[in-house]
């Protein structure tokens, strides 16, 4: 019937959230799926990660690094580091000690497993 097929045109995953490309346990799954709701909210002083990183992105301007795919220990690294003020960066480091001001630990450890669990684009 209609239903039937309208479900079968969307992939399974679609409601449930965000595809890791590993498997994860459930309770990582909740983490992503938190990670994905953090990228998508900016702050007062900064737009949404996923504004300028993703996912869904032409991620090709120079100087805009692509972040899907690295590894989530490197992304938490960064992003702390941002967040305290002591990374170094390029000539739009700025962007990122705004992004990162306000992030907690929590969301920071869930903005890092979601962004390392998605393709490379
Ligand atoms: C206004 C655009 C913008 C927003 C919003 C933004 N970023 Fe960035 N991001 C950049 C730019 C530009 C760089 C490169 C900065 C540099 O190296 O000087 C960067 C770098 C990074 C890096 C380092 C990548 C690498 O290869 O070392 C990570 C990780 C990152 N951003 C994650 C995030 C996350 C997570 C958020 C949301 C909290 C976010 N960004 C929000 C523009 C943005």
């Amino acid at each position: 019937d209609d239903l039937t097929r309208v479900i079968r045109h969307y992939p399974a995953s679609a409601p449930e959230g965000p595809t890791p490309t590993t498997p994860l346990p459930p309770a990582e799954l909740e983490l992503m799926e938190q990670g994905a709701g953090v990228a998508a909210i900016g702050n007062i002083d900064a737009p949404s990660c996923a504004s300028c990183h993703g996912p869904g992105l032409d991620q090709t301007k120079p100087g805009f690094p692509r972040i899907s795919g690295q590894p989530r220990p490197y992304l938490a690294q960064q992003l702390k580091l941002w967040r305290d003020g002591t990374r170094g960066g390029g000539p739009r480091k700025e962007l990122m000690e705004k992004a990162a001001r306000n992030l907690s630990d929590a969301e920071i450890d869930a903005l890092a497993l979601y962004y390392s669990q998605l393709p490379a684009e």
